[in-house]
Formats: C-alpha cells, structure tokens, sequence
C-alpha cells in the first residue's frame, strides 16, 4: 500500500521521510497556496527533500478542459513523467480532461470526489487513483463506510483504479479506512504524527530505563 503525507511543509515532509517510509506527497491549490511559496520554488523544495522514488501528486488549476490538459502536461513534465501523479477534480470538464490525459498516458489522480459514483466513473475512464474526501464526505453521512464500499466495487470489476483516500480530520478515520484495506491514503503531517505518538509509549520506556538502572546501575546493554 502506499501511504502520502498531504501538505506542502517541506520541512515536515523531510523530517517525517526520516521517520516513516513515506511513498511521496500531495498537495492541492489550497496547500500549496497557503504555503506562500511561488508553485516552482515550492516544486525545486520539493525535488530536494524527496527522492525520485517518492511520487509527487500535484493538482491542475485551470476550469476547462483543455486548460486543465494543459496544466496536467505541465505537471506531468516536473518529473519526465515518472512518479509525477496529476490530480484532476471530478466536474464535468474535468472527467474530459481526465479522459484526455490518461489518453495520453499521464497517470491521473481523480480528485474532489465527495461520493462513490462520482468515484466509479473516474475508475471507469481510468485513473490511477481516486481521491474521496472521507472527512468532508463524513459531514454527509457516512464517509468511511462509502469509502469502504467503494474499495469492495473497484475489486469486484477488476478496475485498475486505486482509492487514495484523503480529508483526515483524525486517526479513527485513517485507522478505519486502513482496517478497510485502503491501497492507497493521503494524510496530514499533524494526523500522521498522531498516530505513532501515545502518551503509553514514553511512560513505558521510562519504567524499562528505570528497572533496568535499578537492577544493573547503569543505561548500556551489558552484552
Ligand atoms: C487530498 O488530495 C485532498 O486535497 C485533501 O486531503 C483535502 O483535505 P481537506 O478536506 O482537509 O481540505
């Protein structure tokens, strides 16, 4: 499965790779706008805290079709075309441009996708991942459990398109889709580091340095 932060913090990304085997980074014209970055300096960052391997999935601005295609072209050339994903919203122009794109062999994100049949039609042009916004879909009703519905549909077609579940508010819903065999999700820096930090964990490596102090009078192994 592969498992992408959503932010455009450079240095999070950086300090989270060292931690975590992050498969690379999304953003969307929210993010990377409230960066305060210019889109090719946030790009050069980007280049510099990631390898090649990590994918970068960028998100195209235009309203129109082939506005959007051309952005996608853009997007697509950060990186040759390798590890470069491009997310395209799931309106009406926008299933042109994916049609276009994948076309053309761009490897498409659909995104914006608040439920299942919007998510089924961009399987069905095929994308490579699809993008429901679980949290803002929660708002609705029950956002993790059309997620999960939808994973069952893609694997009873045989559809190529992976669910890259996005929009976590907390780690119950990460934790629900990952229980739902999600192949692919995107998360927020603040989210991910929810999840591996638990007050339980200091507490009981502070018991283990302190029993073995006391028993052994010092920290080292011994061995
Ligand atoms: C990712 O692809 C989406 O753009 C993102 O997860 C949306 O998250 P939000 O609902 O927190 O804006």
């Amino acid at each position: 499965m592969e498992f992408f932060l959503d932010t455009a913090d450079t240095a999070e990304i950086a300090a989270l790779s060292e931690i975590l085997p992050i498969d690379g980074v999304t953003t969307n014209p929210t993010i990377l706008s409230k960066s305060g970055k210019k889109p090719a300096d946030f790009f050069a960052e980007l280049e510099g805290v990631l390898t090649p391997e990590q994918k970068i999935i960028a998100q195209v601005i235009a309203p129109d079709k082939e506005g959007m295609l051309a952005d996608a072209r853009k997007i697509n050339q950060i990186r040759g075309g390798k590890n470069i994903v491009v997310k395209i919203p799931v309106t009406t122009e926008g299933y042109k441009a994916m049609k276009a794109a994948v076309a053309e062999g761009i490897s498409v994100l659909a995104t914006g996708i608040y439920s299942p049949d919007q998510a089924f039609w961009a399987a069905k042009i095929g994308v490579d991942y699809l993008a429901p916004y679980v949290n803002r879909m929660d708002n609705y009703g029950d956002g993790v459990g059309q997620v999960a519905e939808l994973i069952q549909t893609l694997k009873q077609y045989g559809m190529k398109a992976k669910v890259c579940a996005a929009s976590f508010k907390n780690t119950a819903q990460v934790h629900k889709l990952l229980a739902a065999g999600t192949p692919a999700i995107t998360v927020n820096p603040a989210v991910v580091r929810a999840m591996i930090g638990h007050l339980g964990t200091p507490f009981a490596v502070d018991q283990f340095n302190a029993d073995w102090q006391a028993a052994y009078g010092t920290c080292e192994l011994g061995l």
